[in-house]
């Protein structure tokens, strides 16, 4: 009987048992990996750093696919060993960042919903071989996956799969996943999916056993999550998205109740999201990609009554505290492919209100999310697309000014979009809230300015904007030899608005 009898339950497959230096040889030179994790959740914790001590010997590059970024440092020790050619679809890793910024590491910033329709769809290479991190192994095979799904049932289709079973994470987790993927098109059903807590799927990624090439026993936790607590700024940002909401449901638009809620990655979301323990409203539903502190705050204060995602991102604090009490939240808490996660047809018909961090918007209403200054990744479009679009509400928060304030984040014209002034509705910083909806260009500029824009940038702003109307006019008045010379300031001189 083996000693992980109670983890690996197919007894067969207790053979397969190996070191992580014997699965890394598993892969070749310029294969395709897809790997486990999904911001800082479930990554697969020592093959991946097998592979990379095998990229310092000798020559080995690959691309890798996850979920999203990864924690315990895996990004940034991969790419400094020279062993990722292609990075996709998410990353927010310092040193990751510095290669892919250098031209090192070929990224491909993605909506996180889309990677695996395109794996399915032969868009993209085929997965080789998958990475992907366990807490069981099921009586049939099958993996039970540890704190984040992301794309590990799609990956879970390659011909070899290595399984890294993490005895850190509590076997508790297992009944907490829902699987379930779309068939190959056309002739493709709709997703079953009615509620946002509806299960679906099976709690297991259904493998055939014959492909499971190794396991590799690991016994390491996550990292935790790095967000800040709030501060004046998000807390302000907090009170004036709830003022909003509660004026939402006064004119009969919504419910004390809302609609389901996504929240993004960060500081400033997860702030926001805390914002709401205060609030008066009840009864409330997530469906959201990853479920930050705030959502077992929430849960705890008996705000929230159902959460989705595809991962946890937690801190020490609340991660002990959610694996002790795994029990209390289960019937709550449903953990599913990113592709389900994020599926924007689910996101339109449910009626999401999504709220994601921009770095920078401009008078318009157009969001930059990713590249700072317009062309250096800061982390990537993340799921920030996948719901944007198709919300009920697509708000975007941010603080009003950056870096000490030599950076305005509302912007005559934003130097890289990630999502245009057609689909943004709200916009909130620590100044104020600009509701866009149903307001042509010039009005949305105008108010954009008046709520949004910090004083110490609004009288340049305002004058940009009356010089563009009174000299060049059109329905969306630019000065375009001007547009981005808050950003060339910003490269000259260290300020957007030159040297001070
Ligand atoms: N220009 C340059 N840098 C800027 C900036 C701007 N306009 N606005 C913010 N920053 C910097 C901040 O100074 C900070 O830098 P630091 O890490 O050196 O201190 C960094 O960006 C992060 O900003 P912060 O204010 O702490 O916000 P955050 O942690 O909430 O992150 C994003 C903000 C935009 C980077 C983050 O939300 C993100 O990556 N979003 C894209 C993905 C996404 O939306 N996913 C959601 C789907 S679930």
């Amino acid at each position: 009987m083996s000693q992980y009898a109670d983890r690996i339950r197919l007894n067969s497959l207790c053979e397969k048992i190996t070191s992580a230096e014997e699965a890394a040889k598993l892969v070749s030179h310029g294969q395709t990996v897809g790997m486990s994790g999904f911001t800082r959740a479930g990554e697969a914790k020592k093959v991946p750093l097998a592979l990379a001590a095998r990229a310092r010997q000798e020559e080995l590059k690959i691309t890798l696919i996850t979920g999203a970024s990864l924690g315990n440092d895996m990004d940034g020790l991969m790419a400094e060993s020279g062993l990722l050619a292609r990075r996709m679809p998410f990353q927010s890793d310092a040193g990751l960042r510095k290669a892919i910024n250098n031209g090192e590491v070929m990224f491909i910033d993605q909506h996180l919903s889309d990677t695996a329709e395109q794996l399915r769809a032969g868009s993209l290479p085929k997965v080789d071989v998958a990475i992907i991190e366990a807490c069981a192994i099921t009586e049939n095979g099958g993996i039970v996956p540890t704190t984040s799904v992301g794309n590990s049932a799609s990956f879970a289709e390659a011909d070899v799969v290595i399984v890294e079973l993490n005895l850190a994470h509590p076997a508790a987790l297992e009944g907490l996943h829902d699987i379930y993927l779309p068939a190959k098109r056309p002739n493709r059903g709709p997703v079953p999916l009615i509620n946002g807590q509806d299960r679906i799927g099976t709690p297991y990624i259904p493998v055939d056993p014959a492909r499971i090439a190794a396991i590799v026993v690991t016994n390491q936790e996550d990292s935790y999550s790095a967000v800040l607590p709030s501060d004046e700024d998000t807390q302000a940002i907090a009170d004036h998205l709830i003022a909003f909401l509660e004026m939402e449901v006064e004119r009969g638009n919504l419910t004390s109740s809302l609609l389901p809620l996504q929240a993004g990655v960060g500081t400033i979301a997860n702030a926001v999201m805390s914002g709401l323990l205060k609030s008066n409203f009840s009864g409330l539903t997530m469906y959201s990609e990853v479920l930050q502190d705030s959502t077992f705050e929430l849960f705890d204060a008996g705000k929230l009554v159902a959460a989705s995602g595809c991962s946890f991102t937690l801190s020490e604090r609340m991660c002990h505290h959610v694996m002790a009490n795994l029990d209390k939240y289960k019937d709550k808490l449903v953990l599913r492919p990113q592709e389900i996660s994020n599926h924007p047809e689910i996101v339109r018909r449910i009626g999401i209100i999504a709220i994601n961090t921009a770095l920078e918007f401009d008078i318009y209403g157009n969001v930059n999310s990713t590249h700072v200054n317009g062309t250096h990744m800061m982390n990537g479009l993340g799921g920030s697309g996948d719901f944007t679009r198709n919300a009920h509400l697509a708000i975007f928060v941010t603080k009003s000014i950056a870096k000490g304030g030599a950076i305005s984040s509302a912007v005559p014209m934003v130097p890289h979009v990630d999502h245009n002034e057609h689909d943004v509705d709200i916009l909130v910083t620590e100044q104020g809230l600009a509701d866009l909806r149903g307001l042509a260009p010039r009005e949305r500029a105008q108010l954009i300015i008046d709520k949004c824009v910090h004083p110490d940038f609004r009288p340049a702003m305002q004058d940009y904007l009356d010089r563009a109307c009174a000299t060049v006019g059109g329905q969306t008045p630019h000065l375009l030899e001007e547009a981005f010379s808050w950003h060339t300031n910003m490269r000259k001189t260290g300020h957007m608005l030159g040297k001070r």
